[in-house]
């Protein structure tokens, strides 16, 4: 027992309770040291990159659907532009935080490459109006990519966007994906205030962008 307090004392989370330091970049780091390709980032997304995912959201009615909320920074800025999201992502700690944190957002527990089924499952109805998303698609190979993709088009309305933070230059959906569903990649913002520094694409399909 006492040994057990005394190990206790050395996580991450005991020393940021005692330091009365705040312990959710903790919680997120802690999660990157154990799934680093899940995770993606040392640290959740800043207030300056939240708010401009959120800033692509198109005004009007219609669903908001978030992937991976993470510890719920892009889901706190949707929520600041009066966008209740409804939330999937696929670790429980996360899901279990973001419960707590946001009463009035529904999280969904579970893989966003099974989207479709979740989403029917939860019954949210299409249309969409919007996929924001938080996942490592850069990472993702192309088959995940394309299987992740047709599911968030299936469901968005005609010229919603799917819309992905990346810190890389280039485009996080690779080009033989985007050909085979028709989509059109546009850079919308490029956030310095981020760590680090990070791009916000908007994908919509060619044939439907306004
Ligand atoms: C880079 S973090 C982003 C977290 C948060 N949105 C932010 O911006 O700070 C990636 C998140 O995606 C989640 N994730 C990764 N792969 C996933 C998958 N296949 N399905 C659902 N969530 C996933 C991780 O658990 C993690 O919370």
């Amino acid at each position: 027992m006492e040994l057990g307090r005394r190990r206790n004392a050395t996580t991450p989370t005991a020393i940021a309770r005692a330091l009365a330091l705040p312990q959710e970049p903790f919680l997120f780091l802690r999660k990157w040291l154990r799934d680093p390709l899940s995770i993606a980032a040392v640290a959740p997304s800043s207030p300056a990159l939240a708010a401009a995912m959120a800033r692509a959201v198109p005004p009007g009615p219609g669903t908001v659907v978030e992937l991976g909320g993470g510890t719920g920074a892009i889901t706190r800025a949707l929520l600041e532009r009066g966008e209740a999201p409804v939330v999937v992502e696929r670790d429980a700690d996360f899901c279990a935080l973001l419960t707590r944190r946001f009463p009035t957002c529904r999280v969904l527990k579970g893989d966003a490459l099974a989207l479709g089924a979740l989403l029917a499952g939860a019954g949210v109805e299409p249309p969409v109006k919007a996929v924001i998303s938080g996942l490592p698609l850069l990472s993702m190979p192309a088959a995940f990519q394309l299987r992740l993709l047709a599911q968030a088009f299936a469901v968005l309305e005609p010229g919603a966007p799917f819309v992905q933070f990346s810190y890389g230059l280039a485009s996080p959906l690779k080009e033989r994906v985007r050909r085979r569903l028709g989509l059109e990649a546009a850079s919308i913002a490029h956030i310095w205030r981020n760590l680090p520094p990070a791009r916000v694409w908007a994908f919509r399909r060619r044939d439907e962008v306004r």
